[in-house]
């Protein structure tokens, strides 16, 4: 796909990443913290941000699918798709996450279903906290009353692909995040 336009520069996440583990370093200071991603869109945003989270840390990682509606690839394209929001776990925890510090580790927040569905989950764990980080928020997409407690940056009702987002597992690498333009649907 040659016509993806470039949304926000790999210079600005890199900027914005440090100031969010800025923030979790100055709010767990002198305490030890889980960073627990969602696969495989939080990978590189985990990586990146841990890095800049100067506190002990562990690692975890949690896998999550749709159930039966989710929009096919080219769906996704189309603006005011929906997901049925009925999340399947494809992958748990390793470690104990109680009374812990456990930061979810999220690449995009767009219905909320999936992260209402995580914390849900994770909270049966009885963590000591339980935060959010999410690298972007669709908050004009919101279905569940969920918000970020670390959020990168508010974009708006647009599919975006790069930095571990993907289209159909594409585009995970790019550095940049990147707008991949909706399929204009022809009036019947
Ligand atoms: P939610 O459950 O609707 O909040 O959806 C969150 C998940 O949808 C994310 O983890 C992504 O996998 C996917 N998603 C939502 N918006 C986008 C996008 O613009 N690009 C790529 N994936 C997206
Ligand atoms: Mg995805």
């Amino acid at each position: 796909m040659n016509d993806l336009k470039v949304l926000i520069q790999r210079e600005k996440i890199a900027e914005r990443v440090g100031q969010l583990g800025a923030d979790i370093t100055r709010d767990f200071a002198g305490q030890s913290v889980i960073f627990v991603g969602v696969l495989k869109g939080a990978a590189i945003f985990l990586a990146d941000l841990a890095r800049q989270v100067k506190l002990d840390s562990t690692f975890d990682f949690i896998g999550v699918s749709s159930y039966g509606n989710r929009p096919s690839p080219s769906d996704e394209l189309r603006s005011g798709w929906d997901s049925t929001g009925e999340v399947r776990l494809t992958k748990d925890v390793d470690q104990s996450m109680r009374d812990k510090n456990v930061i979810l580790v999220e690449d995009i927040l767009d219905t909320g279903m999936t992260l209402t569905y995580l914390k849900k989950l994770l909270l049966g764990h009885q963590p000591r906290a339980l935060k959010v980080a999410a690298l972007l928020d669709k908050p004009s997409r919101r279905k569940m009353p969920i918000e970020g407690d670390y959020v990168g940056f508010k974009i708006p009702d647009e599919f975006v692909v790069g930095y571990g987002l993907d289209y159909a597992e594409r585009y995970r690498n790019l550095a940049d995040i990147c707008v991949v333009p909706r399929v204009v649907v022809p009036k019947k």
